[in-house]
């Protein structure tokens, strides 16, 4: 196995929404890298389809006061308010910064941005739900990553793709360490890469791929979190992991909230749309906690339909025809590519999918990772998008917060990551940095274990959709908990076949195994401990929120036995008091 040494002053790991728009801002300033294990635009940022939110106010009143509300209401008040307040402010321009950038946003008929509802959004503190969604059909984060890579092309920003990360790199020992690269496997050589840099950005997305159902692709195994995990920096939040109410029944694929935000109804076995009963105001575009839970509910009395009962309908034969075209042609295309079902004419059985991780590397509004519960920064180590958590999030996201999210605080963590450069020496890291990792694939290859990954993988998933995804107790916890340290157990003998060096999906996969393992551990040990419901934690055996108690952030710590340990973090209260969540 070669090994390569770089040097730079900034390495970004990731090439979604959240990386490129780092780099946008680190290209000129610092020498930078970016690293994807993908190609750029095949992130997943790309699959986001229903919008991009901001108070443009383009189509009927709004404030970002009223999307910070919203954003504080819809996280169930665990979200920090000052994150909050910068993200809705900054949504603004952030949006007009991309218009700029070229991306092509669908219009109303005066040439404006067009915007649209979806759930949680609302008017005035819940009066309605409100157009606050910028978008371009259902396609707007393919439209958000083509647009931000063409940037960074136009910037010269040197990508290496099919570079998977598989350590970061620290000079320093303890409370003196500061971030000095990262070591990556070339995969279409086998090579390894010591890049040495004085500053790190994660972005690597979230972690879905631990759950059987679930929108996400098979690439997002929580690689930035996990390599962080495994070096001492703790987790945040991990426990709250949504659901989204849409997703194709048996395949999670996504079906846009936008269809709801379009006027699209849930509707049980018996016809009857039930989203009426459970939010009188503003109905199908309740937040996703929410209507994942009423899904759940509307099943378990035994209103789903199908053979199994198992899955409500999405209605969408009551909208025009050309606006479903025009508003939602790629979704309605996956159903009749999956389902064998025409939208405009049938309704669409549909199911919750495991969509979005609340939790992730800790973080504060500039991107800096924190490693403690009085947010003590590593310097030169920063996080932004999915794998960060702000937290802007709280318990719950709303939908178009995400987009959102990735370009505000990617280019906040890219702005200081970049100041940050400009002030420190380069770091001194000796040569055979990579021996940890070169050691791990050595043994992985020469190993006689007995044991396959897809199916410590396939168990994994299995067991996190039945006992901790929308709904959980402490029972199913414990099975949970009882199964993935099982699994972990069974991990540390596993086998696999290829030996090979080009592409060897057999040993990247084992390698990202290990951070779904680490990562499901932390969420259902965290989840364990959490004796409220709150958001997207539902516990049936503690059915209300506890402020008192648990108005609080969980950290989760990596111990070197591999247990987890948790510790707790305040929350940053502000504008917004907490209140009963009734839509
Ligand atoms: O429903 C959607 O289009 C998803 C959007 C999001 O997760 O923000």
């Amino acid at each position: 196995m070669n090994v390569h040494y770089h040097s730079y002053d900034a390495v970004v790991v990731g090439a979604g929404g959240a990386g490129l728009r780092a780099a946008i801002e680190l290209a000129g300033e610092a020498r930078t890298a970016v690293l994807t294990k993908l190609y750029p635009t095949r992130s997943h940022t790309g699959a986001a389809q229903g919008g991009m939110c901001a108070a443009l106010a383009n189509v009927e009143e709004d404030y970002w006061e009223w999307h910070a509300f919203d954003t504080v209401k819809g996280g169930d008040y665990l979200g920090d308010q000052d994150a909050i307040d910068i993200m809705c402010r900054e949504a603004i321009d952030a949006v007009i910064d991309l218009e700029h950038f070229g991306l092509p946003f669908s219009r109303t008929p005066q040439g404006r941005i067009d915007q649209r509802r979806f759930g949680g959004h609302t008017r005035n503190h819940g009066e309605a739900p409100v157009r606050r969604s910028c978008y371009a059909a259902d396609r707007t984060g393919h439209m958000i990553l083509h647009t931000l890579y063409q940037r960074c092309l136009a910037k010269e920003v040197n990508f290496f793709n099919e570079f998977q990360v598989f350590d970061v790199l620290f000079e320093g020992e303890g409370a003196n360490r500061r971030a000095a690269g990262v070591v990556a496997y070339e995969m279409a050589t086998g090579d390894l890469h010591v890049f040495v840099s004085k500053g790190v950005l994660f972005a690597t997305g979230g972690y879905g791929k631990m759950f059987k159902i679930s929108s996400n692709a098979h690439t997002l195994t929580g690689d930035g979190p996990g390599v962080l995990f495994k070096a001492g920096i703790p987790m945040e939040d991990l426990e709250f992991y949504q659901f989204h109410p849409t997703g194709i029944y048996g395949f999670g694929i996504l079906l846009s909230e936008a269809a709801r935000g379009e006027g699209g109804i849930l509707r049980n076995s018996d016809g009857e749309r039930f989203m009426e009963r459970v939010a009188p105001t503003v109905k199908d575009l309740a937040p996703r906690d929410m209507v994942s839970r009423a899904i759940h509910a509307e099943i378990k009395a035994g209103r789903g339909a199908g053979p199994k009962s198992d899955y409500v309908y999405l209605d969408l034969t009551h909208l025009p025809p050309e606006q479903i075209d025009s508003k939602l042609p790629d979704i309605t295309d996956f159903v009749r590519t999956y389902l064998g079902i025409e939208p405009k004419k049938d309704p669409i059985p549909i199911q919750p999918t495991a969509h979005y991780a609340m939790g992730g590397i800790p973080t504060n509004v500039e991107g800096e990772v924190i490693v403690d519960d009085q947010n003590t920064v590593l310097p030169g180590l920063y996080a932004a998008g999915e794998c960060a958590c702000v937290s802007v999030h709280g318990a719950n996201r709303l939908g178009t917060n995400s987009l959102l999210d990735i370009v505000v605080f990617g280019r906040r963590g890219g702005k200081a990551m970049a100041e940050y450069v400009k002030n420190v020496g380069h770091p001194d890291v000796p040569k055979g940095a990579e021996a940890k990792v070169r050691e791990r694939i050595e043994q992985l290859k020469a190993g006689t274990g007995s044991e396959k990954v897809g199916e410590i993988r396939t168990t994994l998933q299995e067991s996190m959709t039945l006992d901790a995804s929308v709904v959980r107790t402490n029972e199913s916890l414990t099975d949970a908990r009882k199964t993935v340290e099982e699994l972990k157990a069974q991990y540390a003998n596993i086998k696999i076949d290829d030996k090979g060096e080009v592409f060897n999906y057999d040993l990247t996969e084992a390698m990202e195994l290990g951070h779904l393992l680490d990562l499901a551990h932390g969420l259902v040990v965290g989840a364990q401990a959490r004796t409220e419901s709150r958001g997207a934690h539902w516990r049936d055996d503690y059915p209300t929120r506890d402020d008192q108690n648990w108005m609080k952030h969980t950290l989760a710590h990596l111990e070197q036995d591999g247990s987890i340990r948790l510790s707790y973090k305040q929350v940053v209260a502000g504008n917004y008091q907490p209140m009963e969540r009734k839509y």
